[in-house]
C-alpha cells in the first residue's frame, strides 16, 4: 500500500487520504479538505518557507544537522581540496565531473568571454564615485540583458548555454570594474593566460606593471573560497532566481534579481557586518560585556547561526584552516584574535549551545577577504561571483521542471471587507 497521510477534519468528522511521496504531501492535496462545497479549501501557512519545499532538486544537498553539504554528491571538502572554480561551476551546472576535454573547452569559453562591451564600461563610470560596488554589480548584470536581448530565448539550450558562459565569465570583470571604479583607478583588460581566480586579482589589483603575477596561495584560497559559495541549494538569492525566473524573463534579469536579495546583511552582507560587529566590540577584553548583550536580545551575533545548519558550518571549518595559510601571506588580521574569542565563549555558552548557533561561512570569510586587500564593500560581490553558477543551475533546472509554474503564493488576508467608496468632502 502507497504511503499516505490521514487526515481527520474535527468540523465534518471527514478523514482524507493525502499520498506522502520522498516525505512530503502536496500542498494542494489539503485543498479538498472543505466544509462546504464551495469553500477554496485548506492552505498551509509558511511564512520564510520554513518547512516548505517549493521544488524537486538534484543539484545540492545539505544535511544540517549533521554538517553535510554535497554538490552532486560530491562532499565540499573534496571540492575544495582537488578541485578548481571553473570544474566545480561544470559539476554544479551539469551534474558530472567533466572530461579533460571537456573542461579544457570550457575554460577556453570562459576565458573567450570575459571582455565587457565598452558601453558597460562606460555605464560603470556613471555612477557615483563613492557607489557602493554590490549596487553597481546588481544594476549592471540587469543592464547585461539589454546588450545580449537574444537570453530572451530561454527555450533554447544553445541561448541558455551561451548566457551561462557569458555570465559566467563576465561577473568577475564586471566586480573588478566596481571596485576599480570605486577608488578611482582605471579599469584593467583580463589577461587569458590566468586562471578564473588568477584573472579576477589582475582585474582588481593590477597597476602600472605589463603582466600582473597573482600569489598562488591567495589565488588557491580565492578558487577555494569560490568552491565553498558557488551553491547552496533553495535560499533567499536562490529563490528569487527562480522566482524571477518562473515568469520567464531573461537570466541577466533574474540574476539581477538574485543578487540584490544577497545583497542583504542577512545573507550575502553578513561578513561585511561580522567586521563591522568586531570593530564595534574593539577590544579582546569587551568580548564577553558583547556576548552579554547579544544575549540579552541586543543585537545578534553577525556570522552565527543558520537557517539549515545546526551544527557547525562545513564551510567555515574549511575557511578556518585556510585562514591561517592566507594569513603567513598576509599577516594576521589584527580582528582574528576577537573572532576566536566570540567563538570561543559561544560555544560554551548555554544560550548559543541550546539554541544550536554555531559559526557559518561569513564568521570567517571577511577576516580573509579583508586580509587579502578587499574593502567590506566587496564581500557580497565576492559572494555573487562564485554563486552565479549556482543560480544559473537552479534557473535551469526550474526551466527543465514539469511541475513548475510562475511562483504565486496564496495569502491569509486579514483585511477590510468590502466597503464602500466615501468622496474626499465626505470623510471624518
Ligand atoms: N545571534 C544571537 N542569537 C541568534 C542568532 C545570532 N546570530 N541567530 C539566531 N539567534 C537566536 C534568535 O534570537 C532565536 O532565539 P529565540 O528562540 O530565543 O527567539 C533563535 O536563535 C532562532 O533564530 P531565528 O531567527 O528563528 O533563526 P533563523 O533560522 O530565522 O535565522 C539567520 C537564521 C538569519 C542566519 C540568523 O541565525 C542570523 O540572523 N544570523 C546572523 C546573520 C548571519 O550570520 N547571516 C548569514 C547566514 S549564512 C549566509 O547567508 C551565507
Amino acid at each position: 500500500m502507497a504511503d499516505t497521510l490521514t487526515i481527520t477534519d474535527n468540523r465534518t468528522g471527514k478523514h482524507y487520504e493525502v499520498p506522502i511521496q520522498d516525505g512530503t504531501i502536496k500542498a494542494t492535496d489539503l485543498r479538498q479538505v472543505k466544509v462546504t462545497n464551495d469553500e477554496f479549501g485548506m492552505m498551509t501557512y509558511d511564512p520564510a518557507f520554513m518547512n516548505t519545499a517549493s521544488c524537486k532538486s538534484r543539484i545540492t544537498y545539505i544535511d544540517g544537522d549533521n554538517g553535510v553539504l554535497l554538490y552532486r554528491g560530491y562532499p565540499i571538502e573534496q571540492l575544495a581540496e582537488q578541485s578548481d572554480f571553473l570544474e566545480t561551476a561544470w559539476l554544479i551546472l551539469f551534474g558530472e565531473l567533466p572530461s579533460k576535454a571537456e573542461y579544457d573547452k570550457w575554460a577556453h569559453q570562459i576565458t573567450m568571454h570575459t571582455m565587457l562591451h565598452t558601453n558597460i564600461a562606460k555605464l560603470m563610470e556613471g555612477f557615483r564615485h563613492d557607489a557602493h560596488p554590490m549596487g553597481m554589480f546588481i544594476s549592471t548584470v540587469g543592464a547585461l540583458s539589454t546588450f545580449y536581448p537574444d537570453a530572451k530565448d530561454i527555450f533554447s539550450q544553445e541561448s541558455r548555454r551561451l548566457q551561462t558562459i557569458r555570465l559566467i565569465a563576465k561577473v568577475p570583470s564586471i566586480a573588478a570594474y566596481a571596485f576599480r571604479h570605486s577608488i578611482g583607478r582605471p579599469f584593467n583588460q583580463p589577461d587569458n593566460e590566468l586562471g578564473y581566480a588568477g584573472n579576477f586579482l589582475s582585474l582588481l589589483f593590477r597597476m602600472t606593471e605589463l603582466r600582473y603575477k597573482p600569489n598562488p596561495v591567495l589565488e588557491r584560497a580565492l578558487e577555494v573560497l569560490f568552491i565553498l559559495h558557488a551553491d547552496h541549494e533553495q535560499n533567499c538569492s536562490t529563490s528569487t532566481m527562480r522566482a524571477i525566473g518562473s515568469s520567464h524573463a531573461d537570466p541577466y534579469s533574474a540574476l539581477a534579481g538574485a543578487a540584490a536579495a544577497l545583497y542583504g546583511p542577512l545573507h550575502g552582507g553578513a561578513n561585511e557586518a561580522v567586521l563591522r560587529m568586531l570593530h564595534e566590540i574593539g577590544s579582546i577584553n569587551n568580548v564577553p560585556a558583547f556576548i552579554k548583550r547579544v544575549k540579552s536580545g541586543e543585537g545578534r551575533l553577525m556570522g552565527f547561526g543558520h537557517r539549515v545548519y545546526k551544527s557547525y558550518d562545513p564551510r567555515a571549518k574549511i575557511i578556518k584552516r585556510m585562514a591561517d595559510l592566507v594569513f603567513e601571506v598576509t599577516g594576521k588580521n589584527p580582528l582574528l584574535e576577537m573572532a576566536l574569542e566570540l567563538e570561543r565563549i559561544a560555544l560554551e555558552d548555554e544560550y548559543f549551545v541550546s539554541r544550536k548557533l554555531y559559526p557559518n561561512v561569513d564568521f570567517y570569510s571577511g577576516l580573509i577577504y579583508q586580509a587579502m586587500g578587499f574593502p567590506v564593500d566587496m564581500f557580497p560581490v565576492l559572494f555573487a561571483i562564485p554563486r552565479t553558477a549556482g543560480w544559473i543551475a537552479q534557473w535551469e533546472e526550474m526551466l527543465n521542471d514539469p511541475d513548475q509554474k510562475i511562483a504565486r503564493p496564496r495569502q491569509i488576508y486579514l483585511g477590510a471587507s468590502t466597503r464602500d467608496y466615501v468622496p474626499k468632502d465626505k470623510r471624518k
